[in-house]
């Protein structure tokens, strides 16, 4: 039987409608300042939907678009600014960032009350500590999807395929949190297939086209294919679209995890206007 098909962009207009109504409830602006270096064109479409998203949900957007050629220090010196504007409740610095430029040094610079994308050192280290504050993005959409989709998660074999700061780790984390098993695969994992075979729920989030085909997918499994790869063809996932013949759940590219990425951001740019007007702690 073809899997079921994990509609993320009918979960992600729920939770931008949701937003909408918290951000009318609050009564006062909500701001999410972008900050993209270059001309990158993936990054320049991601950015502008993250924009469109904000007019959507009635938070305003501050764009901040510089050339390429940016130096270091001029952007640690528009960061600084952001954090000290109060109309700028959530920072978010486009990723990746020109090679001159070291990207830790910049996502460092953020403050942590502001980091609405959750990759600055504090919150990664409080997510790993099971005390979160902002969750990066991406991996909290997986963890809606599944939550949303009713996949248990207690107890069930997870493997994530992809090591990354922004995805792989962080939603190793998640899923053990939620108390799953969790397996980490990567460039030097040895037989992936044998590893991924035995996955409950495998999260694709590499970055390559048709990593994981359909003899590395146990029959029934979830399958969250957290992938946008640019193609001569059009946009594909990291999971060949065989797997569907095998998976129990499986998310489309587009329209599954990439939706969601841009609602909890919004989300965790009104949790920003929480945490700064004091109406939520800050752990
Ligand atoms: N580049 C790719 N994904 C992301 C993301 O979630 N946030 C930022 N800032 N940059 C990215």
């Amino acid at each position: 039987m073809a899997a079921t098909v994990m509609d993320g962009k009918a979960l992600a207009a729920c939770v931008r409608a949701e937003v909408a109504v918290q951000v009318e409830a609050l009564g006062a602006p909500v701001g999410l300042a972008t900050v993209l270096v270059g001309g990158d064109p993936a990054s320049a479409i991601y950015v502008r939907r993250k924009h469109e998203a904000c007019q959507e949900v009635g938070i305003e957007a501050f764009d901040h678009h510089l050339p390429a050629e940016t130096s270091e220090a001029d952007l640690l010196a528009l960061v600084a600014r952001l954090n000290a504007d109060s109309r700028v409740n959530g920072i978010l610095v486009q990723l990746p960032l020109p090679d001159h430029i070291d990207e830790g040094r910049v996502l460092r610079a953020v403050a942590p009350l502001k980091d609405v994308d959750g990759f600055h050192p504090q919150s990664a280290g409080q997510l790993y500590l099971g005390e979160p504050t902002f969750v990066p993005a991406t991996p909290s959409g997986v963890l809606e999807l599944l939550a949303a989709y009713d996949v248990p998660i207690a107890g069930a074999h997870a493997v994530v395929v992809g090591r990354s700061a922004i995805v792989g780790k962080p939603a190793a984390h998640l899923l053990l949190q939620a108390n799953a098993t969790v397996t980490i695969c990567h460039s030097r994992t040895r037989d992936l297939a044998a590893i991924t075979r035995q996955a409950d729920i495998l999260v694709a989030a590499v970055g390559r086209p048709a990593v994981i085909t359909t003899d590395m997918v146990k029959p029934g499994a979830t399958v969250i294919d957290v992938g946008i790869n640019r193609t001569e063809t059009g946009i594909v996932g990291d999971v060949d679209p065989g797997v569907a013949a095998v998976a129990g759940l499986l998310t489309p590219v587009p329209g599954g995890v990439g939706p969601m990425t841009i609602a909890l951001l919004l989300r965790n740019t009104v949790r920003a206007w929480n945490y700064q007007a004091g109406a939520l702690a800050f752990p």
